[in-house]
């Protein structure tokens, strides 16, 4: 028997959800996406996320003692929700905004969730779920020391792991960098924006991390996010001391370490 929860991770264009075995890292349903409601408000997000948990479940209900792509047999109702969200989490409740509707500032986005869930949600950042996902499944499983997850999207998430705990809330996208904030300069978004090449990307890359190296001296940056994919392009253009390299999970990142945390709990 192994344990399942759901996994669901909220970003800026789109929600996705999937059933989680935590014991193998496993997806165990299919992967749902939608879009994010737009203007990103509180009360339009849970009711996607609901949507999503009750197609996931309905997928399960389906797909029963026919064995693949389903939790094989599992019952999965019960199963606990962890929820990703870019921004800062204390207690359940959001505390920061950056790139999402205001109304998130000091919301208690973890009983919102359970009142129209009806069941336990457990809330958390989104880089410090997919840095709990390297830790039990990925590129920091086994690691000592201090290890930065950095994921680079519309923003900069980031978590940091000491001897395979997390730290939670390191807001380190946001740390100063000749005078600007980091993630407007070196986050993917950033990139798009700006039209800017791999290396003329790489060259703001370089600031940034530089710059975490030498306020953290950390062991090892892994480097997530969907252009993690492609980072070939520019990862071998940064020249650090420290070791760096691509997340393991990047799509499904949030979804896993969200579960696991929830299965956690
Ligand atoms: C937010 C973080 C989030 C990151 C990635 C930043 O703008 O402040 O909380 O983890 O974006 O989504």
């Amino acid at each position: 028997m192994s344990t399942l929860a759901i996994g669901i991770d909220i970003g800026g264009t789109g929600i996705k959800g999937a059933l989680v075995d935590v014991d193998s890292g496993e997806l165990v349903s299919p992967r749902i996406k939608k879009p994010t409601p737009s203007g990103g408000e509180p009360q339009a997000i849970v009711e996607t996320t609901a949507e999503i948990v009750e197609e996931i479940l309905a997928g399960q209900n389906e797909g029963a003692g026919q064995g693949s792509g389903t939790a094989q047999g599992q019952d999965a109702s019960a199963a606990p929700v962890g929820v990703c969200f870019p921004a800062i989490v204390i207690d359940g409740k959001t505390m920061s905004a950056a790139n999402v509707s205001k109304k998130w500032v000091g919301l208690e986005a973890e009983q919102l969730f359970e009142k129209r869930l009806g069941r336990d949600i457990h809330f958390v950042n989104d880089a410090d779920a997919a840095g709990v996902a390297e830790v039990r499944f990925g590129a920091a499983k086994g690691r000592h020391g201090l290890v930065l997850l950095t994921t680079l999207g519309t923003g900069i998430g980031s978590a940091l792991i000491y001897d395979g705990v997390l730290v939670p809330n390191a807001e380190l996208g946001h740390i100063e960098v000749d005078g600007k904030d980091a993630e407007k300069r070196a986050s993917y978004a950033a990139k798009e924006r700006g039209r800017l090449s791999w290396m003329r990307w790489a060259a703001r890359l370089q600031r940034y991390y530089a710059q975490l190296e030498f306020l953290f001296s950390p062991e090892l940056f892994i480097v997530g996010g969907g252009v993690s994919k492609s980072w070939q392009e520019f990862l071998p253009l940064l020249s650090l001391r420290t070791p760096i390299v691509p997340a393991e999970h990047r799509n499904n990142a949030g979804i896993l370490g969200a579960a696991a945390l929830a299965a956690r709990r």
